[in-house]
């Protein structure tokens, strides 16, 4: 038995199980073992240091598996932008088919670049009025990100609960539910929701591919549904981190009133990577969600996938369906 759904069809995967673009994390590794375990692994354009590395990241990640995995595009409000048409290129040459995109509207020029090419454009939102507008635009996907995710929630605060079958109920491509996600219980309940399958970033990052250092993992683990710090907000520019002593200071200093300027030291992305990689967890800060509470295990990618598929297989036939009378 299988769980097929919009999504499994249309991005030709076994299972609807994406994982999304990662800072620092979706390399080829990381993407090529969720493809491998059936699922869409995700490597993550920006993370390399610039298109031309992009495009042999492409070339690796092909060589270490033959099933689709796709590239994330997140355009960053920033004064000093990537050269976001190069790496689109890259994309677009390198013949890869599945383009995860996220950020500021300036992504609708890279959708316009990569649309001819026949290229399948999930786009990932935290509002039900910005899918609207990339369905409206001509994305085939939406991942619709609820407050539980880690990295960038928006400002609207609108948990899956609520914010997915509000998606659900509007959007008429396929929908991924996102943010929170990690077990089968979630896979089931984003189905019932209304979506065509899950997305998912902290949940990979406990894993034994993912690259980064072994304490970050077990303090994953250790950790629970309370260890995430929301940091930015009074930047409008909310991000959900693992809470550290980085992040604690953060959130002190908006406290206080105090100007980016004065924390951009602290929130510098050079820390984060450097901390992801010696295993220094308050060196930096780093993305995670409230899904920690309920990782408790280090899997392999494929024991993961399987196990989450699994699951909500047999919630759906045993659980739910025993309840019916
Ligand atoms: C370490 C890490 C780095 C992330 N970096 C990015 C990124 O660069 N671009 C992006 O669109 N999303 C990024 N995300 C968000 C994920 O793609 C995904 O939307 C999110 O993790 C879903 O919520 P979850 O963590 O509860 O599964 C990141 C998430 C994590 C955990």
């Amino acid at each position: 038995m299988a769980i097929r759904t919009r999504i499994t069809d249309m991005l030709e995967i076994e299972h609807p199980v994406v994982q999304g673009g990662m800072q620092w994390v979706g390399v080829a590794e990381m993407a090529s073992a969720v493809s491998n375990a059936g699922g869409l692994g995700i490597l993550t354009g920006l993370t390399q240091p610039d298109a031309k590395a992009l495009a042999a990241e492409i070339e690796r990640c092909k060589s270490m598996t033959d099933k689709p995995f796709g590239v994330n595009m997140t355009v960053f409000p920033t004064i000093n932008p990537p050269d976001y048409k190069a790496y689109t290129q890259a994309i677009i040459d390198s013949g890869v088919k599945i383009v995860e995109t996220a950020g500021t509207p300036a992504v609708r020029e890279l959708w316009e670049m990569m649309k001819p090419h026949g290229i399948k454009i999930l786009h990932k939102c935290t509002a039900v009025r910005h899918a609207l507008s990339a369905e409206k635009a001509g994305v085939d996907v939406i991942s619709i990100d609820g407050f539980e995710c880690a990295g960038h929630p928006g400002e609207d605060d609108i948990p899956g609960l609520i914010l997915i079958p509000a998606a659900a109920d509007k959007v008429k491509i396929p929908l991924l539910a996102s943010g929170g996600f990690g077990d089968g219980r979630g896979l089931a309940a984003a189905l019932a929701l209304g979506a065509d399958g899950i997305n998912m970033g902290t949940r990979f990052t406990a894993t034994v591919e993912a690259p980064i250092a072994q304490a970050f993992k077990d303090l994953m683990v250790a950790n629970d549904e309370r260890s995430t710090d929301l940091i930015f907000r009074t930047y409008r520019n909310t991000a959900r981190v693992a809470k550290n002593e980085i992040s604690q200071q953060v959130v002190a200093a908006e406290r206080e009133g105090k100007p980016f300027e004065e924390v951009a030291y602290l929130v510098k992305g050079v820390r984060g990577r450097e901390g992801l990689q010696t295993g220094d967890t308050n060196h930096g800060i780093w993305s995670a969600g409230m899904i920690q509470g309920l990782i408790h295990d280090i899997p392999t990618c494929h024991d993961l996938v399987t196990r989450i598929v699994a699951d909500a297989e047999a919630i759906i036939r045993q659980r739910l369906t025993g309840m019916l009378v």
